[in-house]
């Protein structure tokens, strides 16, 4: 399903900063996925990136940007090139000369399976929210309520059914949160009512 990256580097220096607007994110978007799910789950993703930018780093309107960025992106060409998911969206963020942190954290936002170790705060933001994202999603799609009341007690007892969500890689989960150094709980309690702005 995925293609191992066999590289370590992504992007040039020289592009450090340069990064798409937002409206041009969705135009490429746009064209590349069709599947309203997909799409969510990508928009998902770059909110709590950029809550975690903002909130928890405090960094400048830029890097929100930038962080937004990489969580809208990171999954761009899983529906058109599924065999090429990420190098495809990877080699198009190269041909526009964006931001190599970018690049790189979108590279590796599965270790596993496109062989890249998440390394910058970015890298391993991406790496804890992906999943952990789509898990709360499901839940929250199979309580009558959605997101209103929702607690972190739940998402742990759904975390821990093996059943349910079953392609989400509770193993990655717990992986991510070791490397970024945060309790899962906690990840948990912050994505909550972020990813409930965006549903
Ligand atoms: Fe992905
Ligand atoms: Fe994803």
């Amino acid at each position: 399903m995925s293609r191992r990256l066999e590289r370590s580097v992504f992007g040039r220096p020289e592009d450090a900063g340069k990064v798409m607007t937002l409206e041009e994110g969705m135009d490429l978007l746009n064209q590349w996925v069709k599947n309203p799910r997909l799409q969510l789950h990508m928009r998902q993703v770059a909110h709590l990136m950029k809550c975690w930018a903002a909130e928890r780093l405090q960094l400048s309107a830029a890097d929100q940007h930038r962080w937004y960025m990489a969580g809208l992106l990171h999954d761009a060409d899983w529906e058109k090139w599924p065999d090429a998911h990420c190098s495809r969206i990877i080699e198009e963020l190269e041909h526009r000369h964006q931001d190599p942190e970018i690049i790189h954290a979108i590279a590796s936002h599965g270790p596993h399976h496109f062989g890249v170790i998440p390394v910058s705060a970015m890298d391993k933001m991406l790496y804890v929210f992906d999943e952990l994202s789509g898990l709360i999603h499901a839940y929250s799609l199979m309580r009558p309520e959605g997101y209103t009341g929702m607690e972190v007690k739940g998402v742990l007892k759904r975390f821990k059914e093996k059943k349910f969500a079953a392609n989400v890689s509770r193993e990655e989960i717990l992986e991510a949160c070791t490397l970024a150094e945060l309790p899962l709980e906690e990840v948990i309690a912050f994505i909550i009512p972020r990813q409930a702005q965006v549903a």
